[in-house]
């Protein structure tokens, strides 16, 4: 079988030989998914190294073209799965197969901003697996953003805040509905969130995982999560802002108006809003977005790369898929 061929777009970000997100096209040979399988376990070294590296991969024109074929191409990485049930995950989202789910039923002119996927938990997924299946009308796209330059550019800006970020950790608190609310992009019910049926199992779940929680009189659940990390090293010695503030700042709702309501430093000691400003803005420099064409496939290293979704429209049904792998 013939080498990788990479295609080079003119929107790719680039510093030195990190192109960011390679993009893998299919130079012919891969014709059904058989070949697709043979085609990453032939190449899984190059693919690993530049997935590490480059903190994501496109692939484009390979025969992927159902939750079926993309269960099996994510499956042929080897990676241990990593289930939605299982999860902390607060998006709603419907299973496909054991492994692939719709990426989040939010409404299509919500935007989904960028995010470590469950950096706000403390049980994250490694690596996300997301197949187009079908691209939007206009918009839709999937915005990438390297989190390690992100510190960087934090570090070089503010050096004193940059090492506040990772001396003190982040908490976050965030209220889950009683029952799940697909109308939000954060609706997942504390039933579904956590697993259980009952307040008291809840209870017990929340003790082990070492958050504080309160009742609402509507039922809903209160929770804030122990400290967390706001800033993880790799182990090529790389920083990573790894963490859920944009997306919780940005997104979830009422925290615009009231960050501190929703997202403080590990010892409850508020984050300003001028910093959050800060970087939101910053994040915009190191960012892609993956403009789907049908039946691309895209493989992003949560420890590395953020993810979101660009708002949409048209009539026709966009749908992504997502598979998420475990730590191996
Ligand atoms: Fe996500």
């Amino acid at each position: 079988m013939a080498g990788i061929n990479y295609l080079r777009v003119p929107a790719q970000l680039e510093w030195g030989d990190d192109v960011f997100p390679p993009i893998v096209v299919n130079n012919g040979s891969v014709n059904s998914i058989e070949e697709a399988e043979t085609f990453v376990k032939t190449h899984k070294t190059e693919l690993e190294e530049k997935l590490n590296k480059n903190g994501a991969l496109l692939f484009r024109g390979f025969p992927i073209n159902s939750a079926e074929t993309f269960d099996a191409f994510s499956a042929s990485f080897d990676y241990p799965n990593f289930t939605y049930q299982e999860s902390l995950s607060n998006a709603v989202r419907i299973n496909f197969t054991e492994r692939v789910f719709t990426a989040n039923e939010a409404p299509k002119e919500v935007e989904i901003f960028l995010h470590h996927e469950m950096a706000q938990t403390p049980i994250s997924p490694s690596k996300l697996f997301f197949f187009c299946q079908r691209a939007a009308d206009v918009g839709g796209a999937t915005p990438l953003c390297r989190s390690d330059k992100l510190y960087e550019a934090l570090q070089k800006e503010d050096a004193d805040l940059a090492a506040q970020f990772a001396k003190k950790g982040v908490k976050y608190t965030s209220t889950m509905p009683s029952s799940n609310d697909a109308d939000s992009g954060q609706g997942r019910s504390w039933k579904d969130t956590l697993s259980v049926q009952t307040q008291s199992e809840a209870a017990s779940k929340l003790a082990q995982l070492g958050y504080i929680w309160e009742w609402l009189a509507d039922s809903s659940l209160r929770a804030t999560t122990p400290t967390l990390p706001a800033v993880i090293q790799r182990n090529d010695g790389s920083y990573v802002f790894f963490n859920q503030l944009i997306a919780a700042y940005m997104g979830w709702q009422g925290v615009r108006e009231n960050p501190s309501s929703a997202i403080t430093f590990g010892d409850g000691s508020q984050i300003p809003r001028e910093v959050l400003d800060l970087i939101v803005e910053l994040s915009k420099s190191f960012t892609f977005d993956v403009d789907w064409q049908d039946n691309d496939v895209a493989i992003v290293d949560n420890y590395r790369t953020m993810h979101g979704r660009r708002a949409y429209s048209g009539t026709r049904k966009r749908q992504v898929l997502v598979a998420m792998a475990a730590d191996g």
